[in-house]
């Protein structure tokens, strides 16, 4: 996908979620493909109004939309372990009719949910304008 074809792929994704709650997804990926940015789309497409921004040092961002729905992006990529993510409010956080998006969900082991919409992201080979999106 072109970054135009992710952005427009996040925002369908995202509307579609607002009518899903809670919703649980999953963004897989090396560094650089494009799980912000997909997150970013996602949050507009559900309805957020001010831009998502990269999480990396709060590891978690909490937005609401005008109608009160909730969004939580998790960026899990500096988290030691599993354990860490008592810290971040995890119990809570799951337990919410919300939508949820991890970037680097692997750092969490099985405590994300089985039933997440699972995300991958690629770079593509010689071609920087491009990632491969598949879930
Ligand atoms: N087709 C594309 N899809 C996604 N991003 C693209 C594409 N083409 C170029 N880009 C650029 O690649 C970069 C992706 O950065 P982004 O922060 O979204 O990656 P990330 O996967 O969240 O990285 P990190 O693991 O560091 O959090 C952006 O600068 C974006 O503009
Ligand atoms: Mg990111």
């Amino acid at each position: 996908m072109t970054l135009e074809e992710l952005e427009a792929f996040g925002m369908s994704l995202g509307r579609l979620a607002a009518d899903a709650l809670p919703c649980v997804i999953t963004l897989a990926g090396d560094l650089g493909t494009g799980k912000t940015a997909l997150t970013r789309a996602i949050g507009r497409g559900f309805g957020v109004i001010e831009p998502v921004t990269s999480p990396t040092f709060a590891l978690v961002h909490e937005y609401h939309t005008p109608v009160a729905r909730r969004l939580f992006h998790l960026d899990l990529y500096r988290l030691k372990g599993p354990h860490e993510l008592a810290n971040l409010g995890w119990e809570s956080i799951s337990g919410e009719r919300a939508l949820v998006i991890i970037e680097w969900p692997d750092r969490a082991g099985h405590l994300v949910s089985a039933d997440a919409l699972s995300i991958t992201l690629a770079h593509v080979g010689g071609d920087d304008s491009r990632r491969r999106v598949t879930w």
